[in-house]
């Protein structure tokens, strides 16, 4: 029987948008629906799994699933037997302590003696150890930001990401404990078969996130013109250059970053360059 490697993957939410979003992006089709838990890819070796995000590391590491996209912040806080194999710089945040806006900050011992609220308690206990704040940690499952508004708690402890949370609650964000993004963990001791797929669809994520910020950009230039021309592209790669029909002519192909690219565009053509056409890249394999 063939392989199927299993990935977990969150319900619903932003982990569960980037994450099909990007499997998408490596050419794999999977059936999304809330109502199904299991859905199989249509042409690749894969099958998803829908959970919760706080169940994902679990179930890595239990093997139920071989891997899972899940934030790095879940795997710290749950301390599950899971290798993280690649950070997907997507779903970025941060696990902050946040105070009522109006109270006064002296630094980390404002906390002495205060009920933090959290659904992140084991990295919480361990920081405030490693800096002898003694504070009383409240476990809450959701809505941790609302907790000191009703009397619950006089500060939290949770995840910030734009901050617009925190400001409709009247809080600010005092200190970062660690930042956050999605990452792909995998159980220990992958099957040979699994570790294979695995493997490739590494590979086709890498692939994606070569193309990403770049494009691809063609241009005609008189021959001499093209060392100038040359000059001013940022070298990531060696351009490809093709005679053009019309005489002493060339055409000039490379790829440029797009957080540089109108400055090139400007240099481009004050060197000559006519006939600019700038294209996407979806994938790069270098
Ligand atoms: C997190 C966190 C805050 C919000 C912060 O919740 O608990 O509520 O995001 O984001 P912001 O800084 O952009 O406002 P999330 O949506 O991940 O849901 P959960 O707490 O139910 O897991
Ligand atoms: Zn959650």
């Amino acid at each position: 029987m063939e392989s199927i490697l299993r990935i977990a993957i969150q319900t619903k939410g932003r982990l569960n948008e980037d994450s099909m979003l990007l499997l998408g992006e490596t050419g794999i089709k999977l059936v999304s629906s809330s109502r199904r838990l299991i859905s199989a890819a249509k042409n690749f070796p894969l099958e998803a799994l829908f959970l919760r995000d706080d169940d994902i590391p679990q179930c890595v590491a239990d093997g139920v699933a071989d891997i899972g996209v899940v934030g790095k912040n879940e795997v710290m806080e749950q301390q599950q037997k899971v290798d993280i194999v690649k950070h997907l710089g997507f779903s970025k945040c941060r696990l902050s302590l946040a105070i009522p806006k109006d109270a006064e900050y002296n630094g980390l011992e404002w906390f002495s003696g205060k009920k933090i609220a959290t659904s992140y308690p084991r990295i919480l206990k361990s920081f405030l150890s490693e800096n002898n704040i003694d504070a009383n940690i409240h476990f809450i499952a959701g809505s941790v930001e609302i907790a000191p508004g009703i009397g619950l708690a006089d500060a939290i402890f949770d995840i910030v990401s734009s901050g617009s949370t925190l400001v409709s609650n009247r809080l600010k964000e005092v200190q970062n404990l660690m930042d956050s993004e999605a990452v792909l963990v995998a159980t220990p001791n992958l099957s040979l078969e699994k570790q294979v797929i695995l493997d490739e669809l590494i590979f086709r994520i890498e692939a994606v996130e070569k193309g990403r910020g770049k494009k691809y950009i063609m241009l005609n230039a008189p021959n001499n013109k093209l060392d100038q021309i040359i000059k001013v592209l940022p070298g990531m790669t060696s351009p490809t250059i093709m005679p053009l029909a019309r005489n002493g002519w060339s055409s000039l192909h490379s790829v440029i970053n797009e957080s540089e690219f109108w400055v090139v565009i400007g240099n481009l053509k004050k060197n000559g360059a006519e006939g600019i056409l700038v294209i996407p890249i979806e994938k790069m394999i270098l």
